[in-house]
């Protein structure tokens, strides 16, 4: 990557400074030896915005990891908000209720453990829609099935941002499983009536990416 992107990235981080809980869940990673898969901190904060723009009040995030995202989002809810995140990893999981506990912020974040596809029905039959905002960041070959139930969830306005939509089209080492889910996302939001959609490139310390920014019409 080039290393402009990169100097520029952590110039924004020294003007926008991660707070203790964020901190915290970066730790939580290397503590336990994982490979960082979270948003960069300048991506959660692109999310904290996006959600306090659209005065989120109920938040759904597709793929917790240890929570850094979710805490971005948290955040940005009143102290009536909630946010229901879903995690298939339990170790994952456990890693981030901690995170949530430190920061209390575990009366706003609820996290169901299992997979996202099964989880999603339960959801919806139990009339815990619409939300505000939804974000999906899970596995990436059903990624065009998550949208489907992301729009099953949502009233017009609500808004939809998919993580990780360019990277799988380009890099060659991605498997072909991930690469077909991200490109037929992709696909069925350019052709969707039911939303207006854009691509946003990211660069930066998390390498090329793109997150997918919808608004259900
Ligand atoms: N949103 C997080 C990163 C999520 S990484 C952040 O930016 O901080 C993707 C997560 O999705 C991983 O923790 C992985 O365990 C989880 N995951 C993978 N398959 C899943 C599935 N089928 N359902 C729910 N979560 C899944
Ligand atoms: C992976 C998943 C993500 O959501 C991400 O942003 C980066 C990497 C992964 O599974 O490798
Ligand atoms: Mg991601």
């Amino acid at each position: 990557m080039n290393d402009l992107f990169k100097s520029a990235d952590i110039y924004i981080d020294t003007l926008f400074q991660e707070d203790r809980d964020l901190k915290n869940a970066a730790a939580s990673v290397s503590a336990a030896n994982m490979h960082d898969i979270s948003v960069s901190h300048n991506q959660g904060r692109f999310l904290y915005v996006l959600a306090r723009l659209c005065g989120a009040k109920k938040i759904l995030e597709l793929g917790t990891f240890v929570g850094y995202s979710t805490l971005c989002l948290a955040k940005a809810l009143p102290k009536d908000g909630q946010l229901l995140t879903i995690e298939f990893d339990e170790s994952n999981a456990a890693i981030a209720q901690k995170n949530f506990d430190a920061a209390g912020l575990n009366t706003i974040i609820d996290m169901r453990i299992g997979k996202a596809i099964d989880i999603l029905p339960a959801i919806a039959a139990a009339g815990e829609g619409p939300f505000d905002m939804i974000f999906i960041d899970a596995d990436k070959p059903p990624y065009a099935e998550y949208f489907q139930w992301a729009l099953r969830l949502s009233r017009p306005g609500t808004l939809i941002v998919a993580d990780n939509v360019i990277r799988h089209v380009f890099d060659p080492s991605t498997s072909d499983d991930k690469r077909a889910g991200v490109e037929r996302f992709n696909k069925l939001l350019a052709e969707s009536s039911a939303v207006t959609a854009t691509i946003v490139q990211n660069v930066g310390v998390k390498e090329h990416d793109g997150m997918a920014i919808v608004v259900v019409n």
